[in-house]
C-alpha cells in the first residue's frame, strides 16, 4: 500500500468498541513512524446515541446506525468488528466481499460452523483477516513467553491458568448477548477464548482436553427495558430469560510437548472484575502473571542453591516487549495496562495492512481462532461425556 491515508472504521461502539476506537486513534503515536496518516472514518452502532458519543469522544468523522453502511462505504479501508459473536460471520463477509480488511473480535463467531465458514471465507480472501487476542500485547505475558523460549524456566511442567470474572454475579444483571447460545459460548467462548490463547502462546499447541465440566450459577435474568453497554446495570423488567450457556468452566488440557495444565474460566467469580492470570511452572524456574496487577510478573529462575528463596517480582519498564515505543513515558514502573494493549493490537492490523517494515508481531488469524473454538468445543463434549478425553481436530 502506498503512503494514502489509511480509512479504518469500528462496527460496535459499547464495551470493547470504544477500546478499538481509542486504539486507532494513538496507534500511530506508538512505535515509530511506519504507518501512513490513518483516517479515522465512521462508527457505526445500531444504538445510534451510542456510535455518536464513541465518535465525538474519539475523533471519527461519522457516527452510522448500521454495519451495512460501513461495508458500503467505498472510502473505508479497514474495520473492527466488535459486536455480539453471533452477528460476527455475516459482517465478515460482507466487508470481505467489499474488499475492506477485518480485524474481528474474539470468539470468532458464534458456532464452530460459522468460524469454519469464516476460514473459507479468509483462504479466497486478498484482504488482511485478523482476530484480536489482545492478552499477547501485555508486555509481562510478552516478556514471560521469552523466558519459555530462552530456556530460562527449564523444561516446562506444570500450567494453570484462569480466568474468573464477576460480571454475571448480580441476578439482576440484564439478559445480554452473552447469555445466549451453546454451551461454549458462555465464560468459555466469551473470557476461555483469552485464557486459552494465552496458554498456547505460553506452552505452544493444545492436542487434546479431558475433565471438562460446566455450570449455570444464575439461571434467569431479568430482560432489559432498554440498550445495554457491556457488564454495566441496566433497568429491567419482570420478564425473565433462560441463561443458556456456562457460567462456570474448568477442563484439563494436555500440550502438543506433553506438558499437562490445567484451566478455569468464571463469570461468577465474586470480586473478581478481571482476574486473567496464570502460574507456570519448569524444572529449573516457575513464573506468576495476574491481571488485576498488569506491569509486574513473579519469576524465579534462581540458581539450585537459592531455590526456596522465593520469586522476584519484575517490575514492567523499557527492558520489557511492547514497553520500548509502546508507552509515553519511557520509565520502569508507571503501570499500563488494557487501553495500550488495544493500541499495539491496532497498530499490528495496520502494520499487516501496510506492509510496514518493522511489524509488530501479526495478529491471530481466523484459521488460528477456529482452532481456539475447537478446543472449547473439545471442552463442552468432554463435560457432556463425564470428562472424558477429547482430542482437538
Ligand atoms: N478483547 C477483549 O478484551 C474484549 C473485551 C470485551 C468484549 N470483547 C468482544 O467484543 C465484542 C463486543 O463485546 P462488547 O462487550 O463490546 O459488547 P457490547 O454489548 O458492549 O457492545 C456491542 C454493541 O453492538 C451493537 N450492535 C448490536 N447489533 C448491532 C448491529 N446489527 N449493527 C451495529 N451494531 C450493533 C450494540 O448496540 C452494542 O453497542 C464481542 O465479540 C466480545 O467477545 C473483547
Amino acid at each position: 500500500m502506498s503512503g494514502r491515508p489509511v480509512s479504518v472504521a469500528v462496527i460496535g461502539a459499547g464495551m470493547a468498541g470504544r477500546s478499538h476506537a481509542a486504539g486507532y486513534r494513538q496507534a500511530n503515536t506508538v512505535f515509530g513512524r511506519g504507518l501512513p496518516p490513518i483516517r479515522l472514518a465512521a462508527i457505526a452502532d445500531a444504538n445510534t446515541a451510542l456510535a455518536e458519543d464513541a465518535a465525538d469522544r474519539y475523533g471519527f468523522e461519522s457516527a452510522l446506525s448500521s454495519w451495512e453502511a460501513v461495508a458500503e462505504d467505498p472510502s473505508i479501508d479497514a474495520v473492527s468488528i466488535v459486536v455480539g459473536n453471533a452477528l460476527h460471520r455475516p459482517i465478515a463477509e460482507a466487508l470481505v466481499a467489499a474488499g475492506k480488511h477485518v480485524l474481528c473480535e474474539k470468539p470468532l463467531a458464534s458456532s464452530v460452523e460459522d468460524a469454519r465458514a469464516m476460514v473459507a471465507l479468509e483462504q479466497g480472501a486478498d484482504v488482511v483477516t485478523a482476530v484480536g487476542y489482545t492478552y499477547r500485547r501485555a508486555p509481562a505475558i510478552a516478556a514471560i513467553r521469552d523466558h519459555v523460549r530462552q530456556g530460562d524456566l527449564g523444561g516446562l511442567s506444570l500450567f494453570h491458568g484462569r480466568y474468573w470474572c464477576d460480571y454475571a454475579c448480580d441476578p439482576r444483571g440484564p439478559y445480554g448477548w452473552r447469555y445466549q447460545g451453546a454451551p461454549g459460548t458462555g465464560a468459555l467462548g466469551d473470557i476461555g477464548a483469552h485464557i486459552i490463547d494465552v496458554g498456547e502462546y505460553l506452552c505452544g499447541p493444545i492436542e487434546s482436553v479431558a475433565g471438562g465440566a460446566l455450570s449455570v450459577q444464575v439461571a434467569k435474568r431479568p430482560i432489559p427495558l432498554g440498550a445495554v453497554v457491556g457488564h454495566e446495570a441496566a433497568p429491567v423488567g419482570d420478564e425473565t430469560g433462560e441463561v443458556e450457556n456456562e457460567d462456570t468452566a474448568v477442563f484439563t488440557a494436555r500440550f502438543r510437548t506433553g506438558l499437562t495444565g490445567s484451566f478455569s474460566v468464571s463469570r461468577t467469580a465474586f470480586g473478581m472484575p478481571n482476574g486473567l492470570g496464570f502460574d507456570l511452572y519448569g524444572l529449573s524456574g516457575r513464573t506468576s502473571f495476574d491481571f488485576p496487577r498488569p506491569a509486574a510478573y513473579l519469576l524465579d529462575d534462581t540458581q539450585p542453591a537459592a531455590r526456596g528463596r522465593g520469586p522476584r517480582q519484575v517490575i514492567a519498564g523499557p527492558q520489557l516487549p511492547y514497553f520500548r515505543g509502546g508507552y509515553p513515558m519511557q520509565a520502569p514502573g508507571v503501570g499500563g495496562g488494557n487501553a495500550e494493549m488495544f493500541t499495539y493490537q491496532c497498530r499490528a492490523f495496520l502494520d499487516q495492512i501496510t506492509g510496514a517494515a518493522d511489524p509488530l508481531p501479526a495478529n491471530a488469524s481466523f484459521a488460528d481462532a477456529l482452532h481456539t473454538m475447537e478446543i472449547i468445543q473439545a471442552v463442552v463434549q468432554s463435560a457432556q461425556a463425564g470428562g472424558a478425553s477429547v482430542p482437538v481436530r
